[in-house]
């Protein structure tokens, strides 16, 4: 049931601040992560691979920053479908992690079960909690999502996204690498995120209106940096998904080594970039695609709308955030360009043409 909503997708953008909120009162005691008996030793794990299917692999990227910035473990990310086939050595000290909403998608069973075979714990973080994936975990972690009817995923990916911080908080926590006051003041910062979700939602009659000239471009770039690297990877699969917008990511670092040349007037250059240690060198992304007479929409804080100077396109004010939860927050904006999109384009946002929500097949 839409719940008045004209789509699923816009339920489900609308209430990600009450699932995160359910998922915060799961997993957390006071200023304690409680996670169901964690089977697995973080002291001991030398190692991690993340393995995914798109937006699942999308949060595996983010993570990656988190658990190797937080709790100093190396993560290797890949598609399952490239995992499976690849086969690639699983080394003594390697806990395997996979992400997925349904717990049923083939190829990250098949990579799982590789895995397991190898003798790795299997971590998981999961929507359905009776899924495949799941049973066949060492340690399950559900996200607390709810039903999602959307094919295009929103609330499973911030939900996967909070799971897998506090699973990085934790692991950085039993690793020695935060003391109690660091973990309880991280802890402080996640419990402020639905109320920023709620916020960020406020953004969206601006992204409506952007979104209607966006519908009128046939190529659209996604920029980011660091952890927003995958959010821009995550903007651009969710507009093509829903809008049939041709729309590719690149780490802005990346624009000068190819991807510049596409840039012209006729095409639009998201650019996701809150006012952190990396803004300046975004900034200076930004300029050259402006000279080259690129429409850059800048998604930024206050902050960053202050220094990005003149001559920006479209611009989305975003709250300020602390960089744990960036990556978090800055999926609104991602959600809602492609969801306003879409709908100025007329298309079936709920259904999409050739896609399915759950991939049980090759
Ligand atoms: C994108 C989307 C897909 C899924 C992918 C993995 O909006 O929904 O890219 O993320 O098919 O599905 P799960 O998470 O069920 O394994």
């Amino acid at each position: 049931d839409k719940a008045g909503y004209k789509h699923f997708m816009a339920k489900e953008i609308a209430e990600q601040p009450v699932v995160l909120t359910g998922a915060l009162g799961h997993y957390l005691n006071g200023d304690e992560i409680v996670l169901p008996e964690l089977g697995i030793d973080f002291a001991r794990v030398e190692r991690m691979v993340m393995v995914a299917c798109g937006t699942a692999s999308y949060a595996c990227h983010v993570a990656k920053y988190w658990f190797e910035q937080l709790a100093g473990l190396p993560v290797e990310v890949d598609v399952a479908s490239e995992f499976r086939y690849r086969e690639p050595p699983i080394t003594p000290g390697t806990t395997a992690l996979f992400v997925s909403q349904s717990g049923e998608t083939a190829d990250t069973l098949a990579a799982l079960r590789y895995c397991a075979a190898q003798a790795a714990p299997i971590v998981s973080v999961v929507n359905v909690a009776e899924s495949s994936i799941a049973r066949e975990s060492d340690l399950a972690l559900p996200i607390f999502a709810g039903t999602e009817v959307g094919v295009a995923s929103t609330k499973a990916f911030t939900c996967q996204l909070l799971t897998l911080a506090l699973l990085a908080l934790k692991a950085a926590h039993v690793r020695g690498r935060l003391s109690d006051a660091a973990l309880a003041e991280r802890i402080g910062e996640l419990r402020a995120l639905p109320g920023l979700v709620n916020q960020a939602l406020g953004i969206e009659a601006e992204c409506e209106a952007i979104s209607r000239r966006l519908a009128e471009a046939r190529d659209i770039l996604f920029l980011g940096r660091g952890r927003m690297y995958p959010l821009a990877l995550e903007g651009a699969l969710k507009l093509k998904e829903i809008s049939y917008i041709h729309a590719e990511a690149y780490a802005s670092g990346e624009l000068k080594h190819g991807p510049i040349a596409l840039v012209d007037k006729t095409v639009p250059v998201i650019v996701m970039a809150p006012h952190d240690e990396l803004f300046d060198k975004t900034v200076s992304n930004m300029q050259e695609v402006m000279a080259r007479g690129g429409k850059v929409l800048l998604i930024t804080d206050s902050a960053g709308a202050a220094a990005a100077g003149d001559g920006v396109w479209g611009l989305i004010h975003m709250p300020s955030v602390t960089p744990l939860l960036a990556p978090i927050l800055y999926a609104v904006p991602a959600q809602l360009l492609a969801y306003h999109t879409a709908i100025a384009k007329g298309t079936d946002v709920d259904q999409p043409r050739n896609l399915a929500k759950s991939v049980t097949v090759e």
